[in-house]
């Protein structure tokens, strides 16, 4: 039987994405990772060693499965040979199982720049400056550049020299706008195409085909739905669709071979960058929640914000992606509370309501209602089977299932691979 999953971040992403897309793959013949770029971080463990992961789907740890970098991406090609590099450098085998869309679209080094230059501003997003918006504002103006232009190399000169010019025109301060060269960008672009253009195919096609063959799939999201450019808490957003819709969108995938959408979220909830974020604790239980989940960056090394798991969130997240089960990950990070909150209903100016807001301003002065849950004081690390949990443990889960009417299938207990509970 075919089979396409696609796993989908309920959160603002880091929700332990890549250690259960790694976890998962050997059930799967393909990973596709389906929109963002580089701006992604994906964590993977395993014999005491770290990988992380930016572009090449999370699955390439598993013997002989295919990744594909599909068409909703925005590639950097400079960070993918240095991913490539990496890997080849550990040993991992890469002939003939990474593949990249012809129709992705290219990040240049001036997306990059203005991104950085936007993010200099008072009023910055707090983005991960990796090019990302900038590109897909290209992609979405039609002045973008897709992997396959670049086997016609005067139509990428044409465009890249319209759009200097009119970034010159926009940014007459900046330096380093007006220092760019047309020369220099090509001559690198085409440099780094000729070390990657042997990964390039017809993804969709590719797909297809699979499918029809019976492969089974996994489709991978970066970032978190609360990230997601129409549903999430906009103008603080990636530029993409992380959410299940996008899987099919970034890949050339249709919606009726979809077979289930797994969520994945933390037990508590985290966010980098700025914007709102309802159950913020910017107190000492927040600074312990970040040292004891190691939360900084896996692209950026900023320290994330850490609050109390927000369910009104969760359940809008659940129902946007259509979430079939779900995965809880850092769950171990809770250990050692007496108490833990969650939050159940939002207080907007003393009205409350149980569904959750996208509008940032509304969001910044909401209050969390909290319904306070026992903690299970017990290290859940080395648990490997459900009977071994404790009862209070159980208990927060079954609440989160209640509330959701979504299954947990799985908790994760630790960063490493084999740290991991089926319920
Ligand atoms: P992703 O972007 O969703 O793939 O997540 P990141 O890799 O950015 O962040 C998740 C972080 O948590 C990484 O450092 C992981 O190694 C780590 N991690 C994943 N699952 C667990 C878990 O269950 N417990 C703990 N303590 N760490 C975890
Ligand atoms: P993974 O896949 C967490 C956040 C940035 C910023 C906003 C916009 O590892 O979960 P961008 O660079 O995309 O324009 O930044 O989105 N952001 C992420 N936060 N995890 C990520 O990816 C993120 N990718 C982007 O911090 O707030
Ligand atoms: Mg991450």
């Amino acid at each position: 039987m075919s089979k396409i999953t696609v796993l989908t971040g309920l959160q603002w992403g880091d929700e332990g994405k890549g250690k259960m897309i790694d976890l998962l793959s050997p059930k799967y013949d393909i990973v596709v990772r389906y929109q963002g770029g580089a701006n992604a971080g994906h964590t993977i463990v395993f014999n005491n060693k770290k990988y992380i992961l930016h572009l090449i789907p999370s699955g390439i740890f598993t013997k002989n499965i295919k990744c594909v970098i599909g068409n909703g991406t925005v590639v950097d090609l400079e960070a993918l040979i240095d991913e490539i590099e990496i890997l080849k450098h550990e040993g991992i085998n890469l002939n003939n199982r990474v593949f990249l869309s012809k129709d992705a679209h290219i990040i240049l080094s001036y997306h990059k720049i203005i991104d950085s230059i936007n993010e200099s501003k008072e009023d910055k997003l707090g983005t991960t400056k990796r090019g990302i918006g900038p590109c897909y504002i290209d992609k979405y103006a039609r002045t973008g550049i897709k992997v396959q232009d670049l086997s016609h190399p005067e139509k990428v000169s044409k465009i890249i020299e319209k759009n200097l010019e009119v970034l010159k025109n926009s940014f007459r301060n900046s330096e380093e706008i007006h220092s760019l060269k047309i020369e220099v960008i090509l001559d690198k672009l085409f440099t780094n195409y000729e070390l990657i253009k042997h990964l390039v195919i017809d993804t969709q096609d590719y797909l297809y085909k699979s499918y029809k063959k019976g492969k089974r799939i996994l489709m991978e999201g970066a970032q978190g739905t609360l990230l997601d450019i129409d549903f999430g808490t906009y103008p603080f957003v990636t530029s993409s669709h992380p959410i299940s819709g996008g899987a099919c969108i970034g890949s050339g995938l249709p919606p009726t071979f979809v077979d289930d959408v797994v969520g994945i979220f933390k037990a508590y909830t985290t966010r980098v960058g700025e914007g709102p974020f309802v159950t913020e604790l910017i107190d000492e239980t927040g600074q312990y929640i970040l040292k004891k989940g190691n939360e900084y960056g896996a692209t950026t090394g900023r320290p994330r914000r850490c609050g109390w798991l927000d369910l009104v969130a969760l359940k809008y997240s659940c129902s946007i992606n259509g979430v079939t089960s779900m995965i809880m990950t850092k769950t171990d990070v809770l250990n050692d509370f007496d108490k833990i909150n969650v939050c159940i209903k939002y207080d907007i100016n003393g009205k409350k309501t149980d569904r959750f807001i996208t509008d940032s301003e509304l969001l910044k002065i909401t209050k969390p209602v909290y319904k306070q849950l026992n903690g299970w004081k017990y290290d859940i690390s080395k648990c490997s089977k459900k009977k071994d949990l404790p009862k209070n443990l159980i208990k927060y889960i079954s609440f989160i299932e209640n509330y959701t009417g979504v299954k947990i299938k799985f908790i994760s207990s630790g960063p490493s691979r084999e740290q991991f509970i089926k319920m």
